[in-house]
């Protein structure tokens, strides 16, 4: 379908999507939050796909909510439609991989948007804020919850009470990105991951992901069990026969996804 916002392709089994509002800093306004829902649905619908690589601009992954919608809005407005939960959330509910690939500015709802993906690779160049207070409200998208938990209380209370932007080499230092690339080879980067990723059993990457997220979620022994539950769960699959055969037999292993 023809999108406005975003640019969709395939790179091999990755998919790639571009946000894609220069003229507004990639600002995330409704119909590219429709837009964003769409396409995700459709590669998680997609069995050629494994992975997906979200990007946006050499200056911009995205410079937040779109500001210039939001500004009328009233409370009732944000409070009936559940603004902004409703569209948002399709990032984190994706059961393949989100890689976020950050060069310029990742702010508020972008440093969010980012944030709900699997992991993010930034560019050199990235530039990660929440500047929410500085326009007279506060994160509203998982900002103070998941920055927290990403960078600690320190870093991330300071940022969201003075809207200070980390540079990568700090968000690097700070354990907010996995790792810093030069900016002209970001997406192709992402990309590479992004294929290694799909390179792995499907099904698997999906328990596998599933794990790692339930850290945020429960008690160490609760969250042990439940890997432990999933990692036995595994056993299940021919994907994991496969893979402890090719082990022994020296070659690379054929996963089927099943
Ligand atoms: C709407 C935006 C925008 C935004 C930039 N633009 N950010 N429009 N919403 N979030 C528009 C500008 O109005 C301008 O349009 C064009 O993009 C270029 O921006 P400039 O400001 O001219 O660029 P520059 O001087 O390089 O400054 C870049 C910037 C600045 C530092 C990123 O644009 C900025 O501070 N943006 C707002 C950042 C922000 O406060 N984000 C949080 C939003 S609130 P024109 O038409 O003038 O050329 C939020 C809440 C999330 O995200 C809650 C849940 C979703």
């Amino acid at each position: 379908m023809p999108y406005e916002n975003i640019l969709v392709e395939t790179r091999g089994p990755v998919g790639l999507i571009t946000l894609n509002r220069p003229k507004a800093l990639n600002a995330l306004c409704a119909a590219l939050i429709r837009e964003l829902g769409l396409a995700l649905d459709a590669f998680e619908a997609d069995n050629e796909i494994g992975a997906i690589v979200l990007t946006g601009s050499e200056k911009a992954f995205a410079a937040g909510a779109d500001i210039k919608e939001m500004a009328t809005k009233s409370y009732m407005d944000v409070y009936l439609a559940d603004f902004i939960t409703h569209g948002w959330e399709q990032v984190t509910k994706c059961r393949k991989p989100v890689v976020a690939a950050v060069a310029g500015y990742a702010l508020g709802g972008g440093c969010e948007m980012a944030m709900m993906c699997d992991f993010i690779l930034a560019a050199d160049t990235a530039k990660f804020g929440q500047p929410e207070i500085t326009i007279g409200t506060i994160p509203g998208a998982g900002g103070t919850q998941r920055l927290t938990r990403a960078v600690g209380k320190a870093k991330a209370m300071e940022m969201c009470l003075t809207g200070r932007m980390m540079d990568a080499a700090e968000a690097e230092r700070a354990g907010l990105v996995s790792r810093i690339i030069p900016a002209a080879d970001l997406v192709d980067e992402a990309i590479k991951v992004a294929e290694r990723i799909a390179e792995m059993s499907r099904p698997v990457v999906m328990l596998c992901k599933e794990s790692v997220n339930a850290a945020f979620e429960t008690t160490l022994t609760q969250g042990v069990k439940f890997e432990r539950r999933l990692f036995h769960s595994t056993f299940a699959t021919e994907d994991q026969k496969e893979g402890m055969a090719a082990f022994a037999e020296k070659r690379t292993p054929s996963f089927k996804n099943r």
